[in-house]
């Protein structure tokens, strides 16, 4: 029998997944899972009559591939990773290119591309988005590594990657060296953090503020999903608020507890940012409110206490829909911006060499955040890959200033129903303060020097000054 092309260790339901999608795609699949009974399901289940074969054991799975070998690891994140990295490596050769699919921290990932470069291996940190749905039918694709190991699985990633609709490409592009693939999903669910709770905000001045019920608002989040706002994250926010519960008849998402979990990719944007000193308040405040809704047993407590104003929108309210919608694109494109440039600090701070125009070239189709907006985002970042900030290109700048009102408007409704809108506050104050040519961290400066000496710089001369305050 011919040798397979990939080998895939692990059989959770995204290698499962992948392992079908690259078989689809006209590969045959070598597979492996310390559980052989999983495996044999598989094998004797959705895998029957495909180019799919088991191995018992990494010997076995080794001895199925073409050379240079290339094995896919789709475990859990942490510990697992390192684990079956120690497993397989001793049946690895020079050359061979071990993958790690899952959502990795990019530092883990460093590490272990250093330790593997130094045998000779190529190692490779592919950030994978889109799902199960998409880890099956076309995700979105993030490898790093060397240009060598990109080479060898360019021809499986491009078959099995989503295509965008605009021009057919495939949604995968070398990310750069090391970590920078898992670096760029990480900030990919930074961003996700940030899209998901913008629309959370908007649905909770809408529906709790303005009254609107569940099914009139997945008819608003419809009719949003078919212009500028085009994603699959409005789209599946339509489907939810659509959804009937079987057991009390209501909308099923006014019985799903308001506690929003999280596994830590948008928290290690926010710590990362923080690193290497990048402003992105949207993602932080996405990462703070689930951190807020979870504390669900002290907010009860506390909503018996602290009194504010009645949330009862009594305005014209198909005007506030209007603003919400301006509103919510005018947030994502700042938000953006922010992510964006994360990034492009990141690639400096790490020597990756990110390309941004691809980046969002292959968020288009497969992942979470895929949108109208990315192609607008590629096109910018084409017309001027230097941009240091995405406000500045003239086609986002002006969609910004055109909706500031909206905005505004719905930010102001909002404070003054006491709806809370982290992430909606943090985007128009991130747009504020970005477009400041005077902030008030003089005062802040002052302050430093009163109190420790710490020395400020003036406006009008150069040097260090510092001033007995007193
Ligand atoms: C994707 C997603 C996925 C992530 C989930 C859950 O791109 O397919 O980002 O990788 O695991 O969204 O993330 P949280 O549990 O942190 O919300």
């Amino acid at each position: 029998m011919a040798k397979a092309s990939i080998g895939v260790v692990g059989l959770g339901v995204m290698g499962r997944n992948l392992v079908l999608n690259i078989e689809r795609n006209g590969f045959h699949v070598a597979v492996y899972n310390r559980t052989q009974s999983k495996m044999q399901a598989f094998l004797q289940g959705e895998a029957a009559g495909k180019h799919i074969t088991g191995s018992d054991s990494y010997p076995a799975l080794m001895a199925q591939l073409e050379k240079p070998r290339c094995v896919l690891l789709m475990v859990t994140a942490g510990s697992a990773v390192d684990a079956g990295i120690e497993e397989i490596k001793p049946f690895l050769e020079p050359g061979d290119i071990l993958i790690d699919g899952g959502n990795s921290y990019f530092m883990d990932t460093e590490r272990r591309s250093l330790a593997l470069t130094a045998e000779g291996l190529h190692f490779v940190g592919m950030g994978v988005s889109g799902g199960e749905e998409g880890a099956l039918w076309g995700p979105s694709i993030m490898p790093g590594g060397t240009p060598e190991a990109w080479q060898a699985l360019a021809p499986i990633l491009r078959k099995i990657a989503a295509k965008a609709e605009e021009d057919g490409e495939p949604c995968v592009t070398h990310i750069g060296p090391r970590g920078a693939g898992h670096y760029v999903k990480t900030v990919h669910n930074g961003i996700e953090y940030a899209d998901m709770q913008l629309i959370a905000e908007i649905y909770d001045l809408l529906s709790r503020g303005a009254g609107l019920p569940a099914a009139e608002l997945a008819g608003i989040f419809d009719e949003w999903n078919r212009g500028e706002l085009r994603s699959y994250l409005i789209e599946i926010t339509a489907k939810i608020l659509r959804r009937t519960d079987e057991i009390t008849g209501k909308p099923l998402v006014e019985m799903v507890l308001d506690e929003a979990q999280q596994k830590g990719t948008g928290k290690w944007t926010s710590q990362n940012a923080f690193d290497i000193g990048a402003p992105i308040p949207t993602i932080n405040a996405a990462v703070e409110s689930r951190i807020l809704s979870s504390l669900k047993a002290e907010r009860v407590a506390a909503s018996r206490v602290l009194r504010g104003p009645s949330p009862r929108f009594t305005g014209d309210r198909a005007a506030l829909v209007e603003a919400a919608r301006a509103a919510l694109y005018a947030s994502k494109i700042l938000s953006y911006a922010q992510g964006m440039s994360l990034l492009r600090i990141a690639s400096a701070e790490y020597d990756y060499h990110l390309d941004l125009a691809e980046i969002a070239r292959i968020w288009r189709a497969g992942c979470i955040i895929r949108a109208g907006l990315l192609g607008d985002i590629t096109a910018a970042y084409r017309r001027n890959p230097a941009l240091s900030n995405l406000l500045l290109d003239d086609a986002f700048r002006q969609a910004v200033e055109s909706r500031q009102a909206a905005l505004r408007h719905v930010l102001q409704t909002a404070i003054g129903l006491g709806i809370p809108a982290l992430a909606l506050g943090s985007a128009l104050a991130y747009y504020d303060a970005y477009r400041s040519e005077r902030l008030p961290a003089n005062l802040t400066q002052a302050q430093r020097d009163f109190f420790g000496a710490h020395t400020y710089r003036r406006v009008d001369q150069e040097g260090i000054f510092h001033t007995d305050w007193e």
